[in-house]
C-alpha cells in the first residue's frame, strides 16, 4: 500500500511517497528565506509560494523515485490546523490527484502528523503521553489509541517555537529562530535569572509570552551577551516543558513518552528529556531531525493509520484553520 502525503499548513511545501515498508521518497521546500525579512511567516506569501512550488515539487519527487503516481492507493493530506490559504493550496492539490486517479482522500490533523512521525521509525505502545512543541503549538495529550486523544493542557499564549522566533528577532538573529538560538546557547552560560511562568500552577497549562517580555527588557539594558541570553532563555523554556511533562507522566501513569514537532529538534530539550526518561523510567520517543520540522512523511504515516481503519473523506471536504486534535480524532474515526 502506497500513499502520497501532502503538507502545506505553514511555511514548508512537502510531498512524500510512503508505503507500509517505509519512506519511498520525500521533497521539502522551506520558505524560510521568503519570510526571513519579516521575522515570521507572512500568510499571503506562504500561500503564493505553495501555489508556485507544489507542481514542480511533485515532478521532482516523481523523477527522484521513478514512481508512477497512478499506482498510489490513496492521498493523505493536512486538513487542519494551519494558515487557511496555505491549507487550501494543499487540499485542492490533494483533491486534484485523488480525482484524477480515482483514489480515496485521507485527512490528517497536522499535530497528529507530528505525533505519528515517531511511528515512521518505530512502534509505540498505547497509551502514551505526547508533548507537541512547534511554531504554532505547545500541547500535552494522552493518546489512548489512534484517533483517541485527550487534551491535558497547553500554552495559553505563545507557542514555544513562536517564542524562539520572537526572541531571535529581539536579539537581531535570523529566522527561524529556534535552530539559531539552539546553536548560540551552546556557547553561552544560563547565568541570567528569567521567569518560569506557571510552574507553580497545578494544571498542565503553560505560558511563554512573559518570558519573551523578560528577554525584551534584558535586551534593552544592553548589558548582557547574546549567547548568555540565548542559554538562559532556552534553559527556562526546557525547565517549564520538563516540569509540566513530569507532572503529566505522574498524573496519567503512562510508560511511554513521545516528544515531537519542530522544537523537538532542540539539542538541550533532547538531552534533558533523555535524562527525564531515565529518572522517571518511561520510554522516550523523539523523531530523527528530518522528521521534527514540518514534512509530508509524517502526514503520510498518520494517513496510513487512518486508511487502515477505513476512514476516508469526501471530495468536497474543506480545510479549517483550527480544529482541536481531540475533536478531529472523534470526527474522523
Ligand atoms: O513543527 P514546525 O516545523 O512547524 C509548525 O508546525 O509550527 O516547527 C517550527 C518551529 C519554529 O518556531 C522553529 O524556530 C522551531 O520549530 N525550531 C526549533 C529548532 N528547530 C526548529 N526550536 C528550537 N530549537 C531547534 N533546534
Ligand atoms: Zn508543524
Amino acid at each position: 500500500m502506497v500513499t502520497l502525503g501532502v503538507e502545506t499548513s505553514c511555511d514548508e511545501t512537502s510531498l512524500a511517497l510512503y508505503s507500509e515498508e517505509g519512506v519511498i521518497g520525500q521533497v521539502v521546500l522551506s520558505q524560510a528565506q521568503v519570510h526571513a525579512p519579516f521575522g515570521g511567516v507572512v500568510p499571503e506569501l506562504s500561500a503564493r509560494e505553495h501555489t508556485r512550488n507544489i507542481i514542480p515539487l511533485l515532478e521532482r519527487l516523481l523523477s527522484q523515485t521513478g514512481f508512477d503516481l497512478s499506482k498510489i492507493d490513496f492521498v493523505s493530506f493536512t486538513l487542519t490546523p494551519g494558515l487557511i490559504m496555505s491549507l487550501v493550496v494543499g487540499v485542492a492539490f490533494a483533491k486534484a490527484v485523488a480525482f484524477l486517479y480515482n483514489k480515496p482522500l485521507v485527512p490528517v490533523h497536522h499535530l497528529e502528523g507530528h505525533i505519528y512521525s515517531v511511528f515512521v521509525e518505530t512502534k509505540v505502545d498505547y497509551p502514551f503521553l505526547a508533548l507537541v512543541v512547534s511554531g504554532g503549538h505547545t500541547d500535552l495529550y494522552l493518546v489512548e489509541d489512534f484517533g483517541k486523544y485527550i487534551f491535558l493542557g497547553g500554552t495559553l499564549d505563545d507557542a514555544v517555537g513562536e517564542s524562539y522566533d520572537k526572541v531571535a528577532r529581539l536579539l537581531g538573529l535570523g529566522y527561524p529562530g529556534g535552530p539559531i538560538i539552539d546553536k548560540l546557547a551552546r556557547t553561552g552560560e544560563p547565568i541570567i535569572s528569567l521567569p518560569r511562568p506557571m510552574l507553580d500552577d497545578e494544571s498542565f497549562n503553560m505560558s511563554f509570552s512573559g518570558l519573551k517580555t523578560a528577554v525584551k527588557n534584558l535586551v534593552k539594558t544592553g548589558s548582557y551577551r547574546k549567547e548568555d541570553i540565548a542559554a538562559s532563555f532556552q534553559k527556562a523554556v526546557v525547565d517549564v516543558l520538563e516540569e509540566k511533562t513530569k507532572r503529566a507522566i505522574r498524573h496519567t501513569g503512562v510508560k511511554n513518552l513521545v516528544v515531537a514537532g519542530g522544537v523537538s529538534a532542540n539539542s538541550e530539550l533532547r538531552e534533558r528529556f533523555r535524562k527525564l526518561s531515565e529518572e522517571m523510567k518511561v520510554k522516550l520517543y523523539i523523531p530523527s531531525l528530518y522528521l521534527c520540522t514540518d514534512n509530508a512523511v509524517m502526514i503520510a504515516r498518520a494517513g496510513m493509520e487512518r486508511y487502515k481503519r477505513g476512514v476516508v473523506a469526501p471530495l468536497d471536504v474543506n480545510p479549517e484553520p483550527n480544529i482541536p486534535l481531540e475533536v478531529f480524532g472523534r470526527q474522523w474515526t
